[in-house]
């Protein structure tokens, strides 16, 4: 792991603070030091949900047992993502902005990619869709990666080959293992919808964002079409009013809410004062 990683990482086990350590386990796994995790990447992620105390997380949703398969993992960049992104904020979402080069555009833009130096999490990032693009735009800044499904990060593991600047874990975005104030900005496309309590994660991403740093997510707002409400419905997933989201991310202290609707959906951007 590269040791500028280490003191980023907050222990899940016994919440010590970069107390992470190579030496003390050998060269291709880290331990705590306070406590006796040890993280090994062999399969090319570090597996930061400490499963010990509490078990494998059961998905509540039907959107995230289809999220935690490997067929829907591998074929979700091609044909799931840009299927529901249809179905869910209708047609005009993606033609909008050109399909996900525009999209990238957006959170490039939003995350000021060019102007700050990282590092960066992409949080609940599937098979690394926008880990990849952020990693390519600042090759010079850390990315992380981090997800809670093993298909997802088993795909992504492939993709982000070549990518040196890039580190992939797994994580509840309720409980981010990760120290206080180091991320300059913090990508989350698509999943505030699929969190069971996205006020803990609203909390967790303030509390992982340096002063000045910049939240950016995206999520639904409304489907267009009976059909897509009725799917909406089926696999759990949750919309959300704009001027609902604004006022909770005030509420827990982010300034300069701003957003662009996109048909159904819509793509804010916050920053911790
Ligand atoms: C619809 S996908 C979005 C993936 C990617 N950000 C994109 O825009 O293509 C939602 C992702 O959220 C992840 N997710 C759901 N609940 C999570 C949690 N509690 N912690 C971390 N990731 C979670 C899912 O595993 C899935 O990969």
């Amino acid at each position: 792991m590269d040791p500028h990683v280490l003191p980023i990482l907050k222990c899940p086990r016994c919440g010590a603070s970069g107390e992470f350590d190579g030496a003390s386990a050998g060269t291709s796994a880290v331990g705590c030091g306070r406590c006796d995790l040890v993280l090994d990447a062999g399969r090319g992620f570090y597996d930061l949900l400490d499963v010990s105390a509490r078990g494998e997380p059961a998905a509540t949703t039907a959107e995230q047992r289809f999220m935690e398969s490997a067929l829907v993992a591998r074929a979700y960049e091609r044909v799931w993502r840009p299927t529901f992104v249809r179905m869910f904020a209708g047609r005009g979402a993606g033609a909008a902005v050109g399909g996900f080069a525009g999209e990238m555009f957006i959170h490039k833009n939003a995350l000021s990619l060019d102007d700050r130096d990282g590092p960066w999490l992409d949080l609940s990032c599937g098979p690394g869709l926008f880990t990849r693009a952020i990693a390519a735009t600042a090759p010079g800044a850390l990315v992380v990666g981090l997800d809670i499904s093993r298909a997802m990060l088993e795909v992504a593991v492939g993709r982000v080959r070549g990518y040196t600047n890039v580190l992939l874990v797994r994580a509840d975005a309720h409980q981010l293992p990760f120290v206080d104030g180091c991320f300059d900005g913090i990508n989350n496309s698509g999943a505030i919808h699929a969190y069971d309590d996205a006020e803990q994660v609203f909390r967790e991403i303030w509390r992982t964002l340096r002063p000045g740093g910049i939240y950016v997510g995206s999520t639904f707002a409304e489907a267009p079409t009976l059909t897509g409400r009725l799917a909406a419905r089926i696999a759990g997933i949750r919309r959300y009013d704009p001027g609902e989201l604004r006022a909770q991310l005030s509420r827990l202290g982010f300034s300069e809410y701003e957003e662009l609707r996109l048909g159904g959906a819509f793509v804010f951007r916050a920053r911790k004062p």
